[in-house]
């Protein structure tokens, strides 16, 4: 194996990806680098221009903000500087979660964001979580991870971290929007959100964040030690 290392997480909606990526990119020592939070940038700039009405200029009302967008990850992707704005926390809002799957089906979007994935991977060990990372940004990485978790269990998650920031909703129709969002990315025609065939699938229900952390980093151990 050469010295730079690329572990890749995908995975539904609240699943616990960044979470976990986090706690492994600081016990293995790597960049964390969370691919979600580009495509909520776009989607943020994007509302912010258009006030969230969708329509048939958003081709190209993307391509201009994408022409200038300089996006940084300070202190392994706790903040999210969007040319020189701090967005960490507006990129959360569930306005932005509701209308991100639409933002990523455009071509343009994904093909610029791709870009900055490889870049920022091209001469470092990293850990990025996301959709297509294990599929399509690195479908050579070292390790792949596929995490799951019950509709309820993403939904309770959802619930607890929109509530810390003091927006409140139900947790019977958070369901429905993750359900929602799932059913978008995993059915778009460009690289949609699906398990690699060499990914391992980590069931997160019903464990509690230290377990699952052993469990990846057991994997990353034992395939390490076997290589
Ligand atoms: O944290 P959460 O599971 O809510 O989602 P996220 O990782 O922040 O990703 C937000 C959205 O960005 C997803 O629902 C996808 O529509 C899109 N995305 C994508 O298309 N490809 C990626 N590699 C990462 C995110």
């Amino acid at each position: 194996m050469s010295s730079q290392i690329i572990i890749a997480i995908d995975g539904p909606a609240a699943s616990g990806k960044s979470t976990l990526a986090k706690l492994l990119a600081k016990r293995l020592g790597l960049l964390y680098i969370d691919s979600g939070a580009m495509f909520r940038a776009v989607t943020l700039a994007w509302i912010q221009k258009t006030n969230g009405h969708k329509s048939e200029a958003d081709a190209q009302i993307l391509d201009e903000i994408l022409s200038a967008f300089n996006i940084e990850f300070l202190d392994n992707s706790k903040t999210i500087v969007l040319n020189s704005n701090d967005i960490s926390t507006a990129i959360r809002d569930n306005q932005v979660s509701q209308l991100v799957s639409y933002i990523s089906t455009f071509s343009g979007v994904r093909s610029k964001l791709l870009d900055i994935q490889r870049k920022l991977s091209s001469d470092q060990s990293v850990i990025m979580d996301g959709r297509d990372i294990g599929t399509v940004v690195f479908p050579n990485a070292d390790f792949k991870f596929f995490m799951i978790a019950s509709p309820l269990e993403r939904a309770k998650r959802r619930e607890k971290e929109l509530a810390k920031r003091g927006e409140r909703i139900n947790i019977e129709e958070l369901a429905a929007q993750i359900e929602e969002r799932d059913r978008q990315d995993s059915s778009r025609a460009i690289a949609p959100l699906k398990k690699a065939d060499d990914a391992i699938v980590i069931d997160t229900d019903n464990k509690t964040i230290d377990e699952v952390l052993g469990e990846l980093l057991m994997r990353v151990s034992t395939t390490q030690t076997s290589n």
